[in-house]
């Protein structure tokens, strides 16, 4: 949560500053500020409430002094509403200095008090100023920012990412950063900093992430890293693999209609050079390739959308290489006493790598022993890094805040690893990886037949504008795809929404079901011994008893539902494990076209954040 760019460089800055946020307003779009170092060497500040365009039309009808140093901020609040005060930059030293920040300061309300007990005054109810205003006196005492950073990092509890520049050190940019990202951006006579890589991306795609408990000053001719006690850090650049333009609209309405479209791609890109000569290969496994041989429990840890991922992930595991597999979610895992056993594997997944709650899971688990593989869309990031081994999912940069093209690349990855293990361990054969890889590499194409009913799909979310709650419904792996459904519907179009296990209707949910309550039922294939179809058609039947409007997303050729269903979305044709990446679409485009309808922003949904870097 928040997005946080820095530069330095030769050119002014406030524009790379401002096409840094605009790339970067996915992480937070409460406030957004800039602080600059004009040519006469005065720190300039200015920041606004609300989205980043309001700083923008701020800007371009009372212009600000521009200079080659700077920083910006895109909030998410978390300590203060979203106030023009609250908005970062926060100041220190009299002025002089702007500092911003991303994550939380646990122990503020105490640092605070020490301050305030030395006659120091605080402008905003936020953490961050209370750690501008110590690195202010920090700086006073040192004559340097990098070295003031170390003292004031040695006081901070909790997760950070802070950036400052101090007017008595133009041409300077120094970084601190626990457990919230921060990469750095490396040009020619000029560097920046960022939250990720899309901070920068349009001027430069080589990169370096700073690692967890560093600091780093950069000047518009060099980088240094040390760690908190200023011993100096190997760094090691890296290559973006996308460029800017994967991260611009392209002429889609939304961000999240155009990365809706780029799903078959998502998971061809995720699938491309790993399965060679009828063969999964996993070479990223290598620093795991003793624990899988051995490996007895699988656990997998996400939170929300990548959760759904999670439980497909298990089904596949369970099947095919016959091993027990549990999803958790990152946040309840933590805080209790989870039993991990000498041969568990801990399978992370998260889209951005940065997800606090996932991330802190994935160490509580590593303190246990166990080893861990992380599934992450986002090269360098903190999961990764901190992870035994990293599995990428190459679905390119997702900016929307509502997870969908992430989503099909996380399954198509954990299905892979799933293959993966089934023959490494003997419980797959050859014709049976075989049949399923052919399966897995036919999706895309299976994909976008299914996003041609694109319009169709919206017709149908044009006639429910006035719908105060859906539910879904699904069963197997139909399950968390209704979950999914329901999630996606609660983001964009703040509808009530929930997603059931359609077995568990008799159980209690079928009390809901009113004359005209909505119904997603995503109805399972009824070839291949189809012993669920009857099953969740006999469900349709209950409800529709009852009232219900129901909407089957169903199989080509499926006419069992058409009696009891008031509309069918139609999938192709596909072996059960792999009917969720089909039927996952239809229920994303109606979420977006519903809170379209609704007149909604649907790639900012109110109150959330892409990365959740908080707790
Ligand atoms: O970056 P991650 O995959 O770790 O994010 C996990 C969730 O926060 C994310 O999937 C969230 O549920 C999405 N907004 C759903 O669309």
């Amino acid at each position: 949560m928040c997005g946080i760019v820095g530069y330095v460089g030769n050119r002014p800055s406030l524009e790379v500053l401002i096409g840094g946020l605009r790339r970067l307003e996915y992480r937070g779009y409460d406030s957004a500020g800039v602080a600059v170092i004009d040519p006469t060497g005065t720190l300039v500040t200015h920041k606004r409430a609300g989205k980043l365009h309001v700083l923008i039309d701020d800007l371009a009808s009372s212009p600000i002094a521009d200079g080659v140093t700077g920083i910006g901020h895109t909030r998410w609040a978390t300590h203060g509403g979203p106030t023009d005060r609250n908005a970062h930059p926060h100041l220190g030293d009299d002025g002089k200095l702007a500092l911003i920040h991303n994550g939380i300061i646990e122990n503020f309300s105490v640092l605070k008090e020490e301050l305030l007990a030395e006659g120091y005054e605080f402008r905003s109810e936020t953490d961050t100023e209370v750690a501008a205003v110590l690195l202010g006196r920090e700086y006073r005492a040192a004559g340097d920012l990098t070295v003031a950073f170390r003292t004031v990092v040695d006081r901070l509890h909790g997760a950070f990412t802070l950036l400052a520049v101090h007017q008595d050190q133009p041409g300077v940019v120094v970084g601190a950063r626990r457990n919230s990202p921060l990469v750095i951006g490396l040009g020619d006579g000029e560097n920046f900093l960022g939250s990720d890589v899309a901070a920068f991306v349009e001027h430069t795609r080589r990169a370096v992430a700073i690692g967890q408990d560093q600091i780093v000053t950069i000047r518009p001719d060099s980088i240094e890293v040390t760690d908190f006690f200023g011993n100096p850090v190997e760094t090691e650049p890296f290559d973006v693999s996308w460029d800017a333009a994967a991260a611009e609209k392209g002429g889609w309405s939304s961000f999240m209609a155009k990365e809706i479209s780029e799903e078959p791609d998502a998971i061809a890109n995720t699938l491309r050079g790993r399965i060679v000569d009828g063969a999964v290969e996993l070479t990223e496994l290598e620093p795991l390739a003793g624990v899988l041989a051995d490996v007895d429990r699988v656990l997998l840890l996400a939170c929300g959308t990548a959760s759904y991922a999670g439980m497909l992930g298990k089904y596949a595991i369970e099947k095919w290489a016959g091993i027990p597999a549990d999803v958790e979610l990152s946040h309840e895992f933590r805080y209790r006493d989870p039993v991990i056993g000498p041969r568990t594997l801990v399978v992370s997944i998260s889209q951005s790598g940065e997800t606090m709650d996932t991330l802190m899971a994935v160490k509580y688990a590593q303190e246990r022993g166990a080893a861990t593989l992380s599934i992450c869309n986002t090269q360098g990031a903190t999961i990764a890094r901190e992870s035994d081994a990293a599995l990428y999912t190459h679905a390119g940069p997702e900016v929307a805040v509502a997870s969908t093209k992430a989503f099909v690349a996380q399954v198509a990855a954990l299905y892979l690893f799933g293959l993966h293990l089934g023959a490494l361990r003997g419980h797959l054969s050859a014709a049976e990886l075989a049949t399923n890889l052919a399966e897995l590499q036919a999706v895309p194409d299976k994909l976008a037949i299914v996003l041609r009913s694109g319009p169709e799909i919206r017709e149908l979310a044009r006639n429910m504008t006035d719908t105060r709650s859906v539910l879904f419904l699904g069963r197997h792996v139909g399950y968390p795809i209704a979950l999914e459904g329901a999630l996606k519907l609660k983001e964009l179009a703040y509808i009530h929404a929930e997603g059931f296990a359609a077995g568990e209707l008799k159980h209690g949910p079928i009390a809901l079901i009113e004359p005209g309550q909505r119904v997603f039922v995503v109805v399972p294939s009824p070839r291949q011994g189809g012993v669920l179809h009857p099953k969740v058609v006999s469900n349709i039947q209950e409800i529709r008893a009852r009232g219900a409007h129901v909407i089957a997303i169903a199989e080509k050729g499926d006419v069992a539902v058409l009696p009891f269903a008031d509309d069918v979305l139609r999938i192709p044709l596909a072996a059960p494990l792999f009917e969720p990446l089909l039927a996952v679409a239809p229920l994303q485009i109606f979420a977006m076209e519903l809170a379209a309808a609704k007149g909604l922003d649907v790639d900012q949904p109110r109150n959330l954040a892409k990365s959740v870097t908080v707790e």
